[in-house]
């Protein structure tokens, strides 16, 4: 048996059905130990790790860690009592023939044993780890996300193509699609002065797909976005992307549950067979997001009623919202100052709060507020004697914002939700009720880890540009911008330009434990409504035309009625990962901020380059 002159065998697959057989192996030196004169390598290739014995101490003198070797050797029963249990080939041994170096190895910057593996995590700062990804990628914890990556895209491959879709790639060198980010720019340089923009995501080539007369169509896409990086946000990240023509939104949830279903089977996590759904509308007044976390319960409550004649200065507001915190009441008082410092360091003024004890409400706001309003407060809340009520006093936007993440931050430190790469709750069952039931069924897998998801409804069409939010960029220049982007179809075709503020769209969102896992529409497939639409943004029919002109003339030629998702594939490999960052599941992601440590791009270019590209055609033509 031989698969070619570097081996015969992969080392993770020999067992006891191949003792006495010569075998040739290649890989790497994954750790080394020396007993009496005998060294033992524990050869790692990609399908995993058998012991090799080298006899003479001459050939295994110069073995280093990682160093690549090509073994010949006899597979052999590991003495009684030498058996490792956790090595899948721990019953066996391959004693050594002949070891041929192929590759040296200098000292490593850290660790990538298998064995040590955990010891890298704790010690290792993450800048030394991207700088020399291609080792920590050498690592299991890397290796098998990406692993897993790459088995979830071929099943989401076969999946759509026995649905009847077609694989079709778009161009990343376009002129800009407004998704509602920043683009990255690339000079152009026949064009001295002129610039493509990366897409942001193939949203309108695939609405032209469908046009085309494709209608289903997908793409592992390629997406860029000029934002501020988090956790979940990378500057170019991947979406599975998906379009149809001919469906309703039933369609598309039948569609995205029945593949989420069978890519979490990979995991063997059985999801259900309909995913609940929340509107906007719910989702903010209970949760206060529109990408809540439905692990746990604990709605926040509006206060405002309440307080309407308040004397206490902090609680005249348009809005008061509060959010039980179960067992609150006894923890120590730097613990409610260091939430003080906690909601200041996240914009808020701060952070109001109670403590009902047995003898009542108590801390230092309890004093400003009235029998009725106490009443008032306990009966809305529903708090327990022995619990904390934190409140928001502001703007309704500002206040559900605050308390959302209050909501997720108190089922942290609870352990209610995990914050740990475990995934696993560590509350036992008496806080998990006390913070209150998940309002929809929950998955749990026999590993213990709880998944959530849901469908968010009946978005806004339109959200107003001066009450902007995070980083995102209004579309336009009119008093609206797209809530989803500029092609989704407003649910009332008649009356969405006269209430542009109450109008709803068909779009929705799919949420997993608090993440927004993906997002879609369906689309405007008429050029007059595009326009309205347009009109309402602020974008005027010439700047229309000279942006979009393509779009709106194809919807002149028989577009069908269409629409379509898109699903955050880094981030739905990171969750199933077990990973709190998408960066653990992206080969050679940037750092926060934005920076390829191992390439060390972004650089800066010669002079030479600027001129050939013409970056600044445009800036000596405006001097002139
Ligand atoms: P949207 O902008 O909601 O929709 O993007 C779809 C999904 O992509 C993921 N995502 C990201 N993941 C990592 N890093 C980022 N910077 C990032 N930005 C977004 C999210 C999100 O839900 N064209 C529409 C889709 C459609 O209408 O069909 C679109 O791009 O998980
Ligand atoms: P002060 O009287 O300003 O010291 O505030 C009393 C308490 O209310 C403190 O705990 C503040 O952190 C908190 N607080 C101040 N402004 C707000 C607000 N807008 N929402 C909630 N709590 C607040």
């Amino acid at each position: 048996m031989s698969l070619n002159e570097y081996r015969t065998h992969y080392a993770g697959k020999l067992g006891l059905d191949d003792v006495s057989a010569e075998v040739v192996l290649s890989g790497w030196v994954d750790r080394r130990r020396d007993h009496g004169g005998v060294a033992f390598i524990d050869l790692r290739d990609k399908s995993g790790i058998a012991q090799v014995v080298v006899n003479d101490e001459e050939v295994a003198r110069p073995l280093r860690s990682e160093f690549v070797l090509k073994i010949t050797g006899i597979v052999s029963k590991r003495p009684s009592g030498q058996e490792n249990n956790r090595l899948a080939t721990g019953q066996i041994e391959v004693i050594a023939k002949t070891v041929e170096v192929l590759s040296t190895s200098d000292a490593l910057p850290f660790q990538v044993s298998t064995a040590l593996e955990e010891a890298t995590d704790d010690k290792v700062g993450e800048d030394v780890r991207l700088k020399y990804r291609y080792l920590d990628l050498r690592r299991p914890s890397l290796n098998n996300a990406l692993r897993l990556r790459s088995r979830l895209n071929q099943v989401a491959r076969n999946f759509l193509d026995k649905q009847g879709f077609f694989e079709i790639e778009t161009p990343t060198l376009i002129r800009s699609t407004p998704e509602g980010a920043r683009d990255f720019l690339v000079p152009a340089r026949l064009n001295p002065g002129s610039w493509y923009a990366l897409p942001q995501s193939p949203q309108l080539f695939k609405q032209l797909l469908m046009v085309s007369g494709f209608e289903k169509y997908f793409q592992i896409a390629r997406c860029y976005r000029d934002e501020d990086f988090r956790s979940d946000r990378q500057p170019e990240f991947t979406q599975l992307d998906i379009e149809l023509s001919f469906i309703t939104t039933e369609d598309i949830y039948r569609l995205t549950e029945e593949l989420l279903r069978e890519l979490f089977r990979l995991i063997d996590i059985k999801l259900p067979d309909t995913f609940p759904r929340l509107s906007y509308a719910d989702a903010m007044s209970k949760y206060g997001s529109d990408k809540p976390d439905l692990r746990f319960g604990n709605e926040i409550v509006d206060l405002t009623q309440y307080f309407k004649s308040t004397p206490f200065r902090v609680f005249q507001a348009p809005f008061v919202g509060a959010i039980r915190y179960p067992g609150g009441a006894s923890l120590p008082r730097r613990q409610f100052d260091a939430w003080q410092e906690w909601a200041k360091s996240r914009g808020a003024r701060g952070l109001a709060y109670v403590q009902f004890t047995e003898d009542g409400l108590t801390g230092p706001v309890a004093k400003n507020l009235s029998e009725q309003e106490r009443d008032g407060l306990l009966e809305a809340s529903g708090a327990k004697i022995g619990d904390a009520i934190f409140f928001a006093a502001g703007s309704l936007e500002q206040s559900r914002n605050l308390l959302a993440m209050v909501r997720v931050e108190i089922a942290r430190r609870l352990g209610v939700i995990d914050t740990e790469l475990t995934g696993v709750p560590k509350a036992d069952a008496k806080i998990l009720d006390e913070i209150g039931k998940p309002p929809f069924g929950v998955t749990r897998g026999s590993d213990g880890r709880v998944w959530s998801l849901l469908w968010v409804v009946d978005f806004p069409l339109f959200k107003s540009t001066t009450k902007s939010d995070d980083d995102d960029i209004s579309v336009g220049s009119g008093d609206w911008t797209a809530v989803h982007h500029a092609f989704t179809l407003p649910s009332d075709l008649e009356n969405f330009d006269k209430e542009p503020e109450v109008a709803l769209s068909d779009s929705y969102d799919i949420v997993l434990n608090g993440n927004e896992i993906g997002g879609g529409s369906i689309r405007i497939h008429q050029a007059d409504i595009q326009q309205r639409v347009f009109d309402l943004m602020g974008i005027k029919e010439d700047e229309a035309n000279e942006k979009f002109g393509f779009l709106i003339e194809a919807l002149k030629f028989g577009a069908p009625p269409h629409g379509g998702i898109a699903l955050g594939w880094d981030r739905i490999i990171a969750l199933m990962s077990g990973t709190l960052s998408i960066r653990d599941v992206i080969a050679f992601p940037k750092t926060g901020g934005g920076v390829d440590l191992m390439q060390n791009a972004p650089a800066i270019i010669t002079h030479e380059q600027r001129a050939e590209t013409g970056v600044d055609a445009v800036l000596e033509h405006e001097d002139a």
